[in-house]
């Protein structure tokens, strides 16, 4: 035998030993999926044991309820809110709220055209890009439910377009650097141009009084937030802490009084922000950036006692020269907790809930509840049992 016969027989053989392996590997690959959908099948509305935490759900996963039997926590039978106990106060006459979020589109066109990439919720179907516009939609439309006479201000990327929303939202094009690993940073600056925009227009028409409230677009406004300003008449601006040594405050939550002092004096604050964020955390991942900056911004300041970030309940602080509510996010950014850690319910008084990192779809998977069932208490019901689950978007 020739040696390249003996090469060219090694090599067949080879082959049909590749073929094998391929074949073995493609029918271990379909029995896997097989198991796994079989099991998902006879298991169909279990809540998702700690082994499986890494799977992320497609469709809503009913849990118990944590927080049953506790004061002061919504007790639920199923989806039945057993308190229904909001108390609606207005807010001051002459006096109103509006939301501003910065939103941009990222162009994922390509990405988007492969049928794998879309998601169905109640019966609408979404690509990437509309699942994100479908989360912004649905912020607005909790607003236009429980604070029908407050705005949403859309602050945004000239190139975005994002005209398709009614006369309850005013989109504000800022020019700036909208991608993703500058977004948090890019967010900042616009909070400090738009809170300009507001001293040049106040200085024009000193009469009325607009307060704002920037928020993330993941949120749901559950209750009346107006009362705010009237139960704290004395803040410039408000930030959300939660008892959590590395990240106190959630950047999700900033309201700002609309009077020409707090507007000036939040901006300040802002921009005392952005030089730490800037000079300090620009590297730090994408998202968390901004957070860090605020939490350097406040710890930095002499004699703030940080143990009162231990309690859950609102405090005023000086802080540079602007009055800062700190409101606890068990009440004004409730997120429920992902995973293994503590769950103690939802206090019955929960006025925001953040839909965080894997819960969009339970977004939108509560605005489809609502729609139904019209109670707010169910709803909120439908999201404590569903709390520990990660959903696929
Ligand atoms: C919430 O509802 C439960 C069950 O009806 C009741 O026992 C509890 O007192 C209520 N809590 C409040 C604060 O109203
Ligand atoms: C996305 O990109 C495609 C192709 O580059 C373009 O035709 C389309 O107009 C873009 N869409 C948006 C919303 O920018
Ligand atoms: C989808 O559901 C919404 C709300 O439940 C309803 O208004 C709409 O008509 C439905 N659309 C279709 C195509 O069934």
């Amino acid at each position: 035998m020739g040696r390249k016969d003996w090469l060219a027989m090694r090599s067949s053989s080879w082959n049909g030993w590749r073929r094998c392996l391929v074949f073995f590997l493609l029918v271990l690959f379909i029995l896997l999926n097989l198991f796994y959908v079989l099991e998902l099948h006879q298991n169909p509305a279990a809540q998702p044991p700690p082994k499986k935490m890494n799977t992320k759900f497609d469709h809503l996963v009913l849990g118990p309820a944590a927080g049953q039997g506790l004061p002061n926590r919504l007790q639920c039978q199923g989806t039945k809110a057993l308190n229904k106990t909001h108390t609606r106060s207005s807010s001051n006459a002459g006096e109103s709220v509006s939301f501003v979020t910065v939103f941009t589109v990222y162009n994922t066109s390509l990405a988007d055209s492969r049928l794998s990439n879309f998601v169905t919720v109640g019966n609408a179907s979404y690509t990437k890009m509309e699942r994100s516009m479908a989360v912004l939609n649905v912020f607005v439309d909790f607003i236009k439910v429980t604070m029908p006479r407050s705005n949403v201000v859309i602050l945004t990327d000239p190139a975005s377009d994002l005209s398709l929303f009614g006369n309850s939202v005013t989109v504000y094009p800022i020019q700036g650097d909208y991608s993703r690993d500058k977004l948090m940073l890019q967010r900042i600056r616009s909070y400090i141009t738009f809170l300009e925009t507001r001293l040049e227009e106040l200085a024009q028409n000193p009469g009325h009084i607009n307060h704002y409230i920037f928020t993330d677009s993941d949120i749901a406004v559950v209750d009346d937030l107006g009362h705010l300003f009237n139960d704290h008449p004395n803040f410039h601006l408000a930030l959300t802490f939660r008892n959590n040594k590395e990240q106190p405050l959630n950047s999700g939550f900033i309201a700002v009084r609309g009077t020409t002092d707090a507007i000036l004096r939040a901006k300040i604050f802002l921009q005392e922000v952005l030089k730490v964020y800037s000079s300090k955390f620009m590297s730090a991942s994408r998202m968390l950036g901004d957070q860090l900056a605020l939490a350097w911004a406040i710890k930095s300041h002499p004699g703030f006692d940080l143990r009162r970030f231990t309690k859950a309940q609102a405090f005023l602080e000086n802080i540079g020269g602007a009055s800062v509510l700190f409101l606890p996010c068990a009440t004004y950014n409730w997120t429920p907790p992902e995973g293994a850690g503590q769950f103690h319910g939802m206090p019955l008084d929960v006025k925001v809930v953040h839909f965080k990192g894997s819960r969009k779809r339970l977004m939108l998977e509560s605005w489809n509840f609502l729609s139904s069932s019209s109670d707010i208490f169910d709803m909120l019901c439908l999201v404590l049992l569903s709390g520990r689950t990660k959903y696929d978007f």
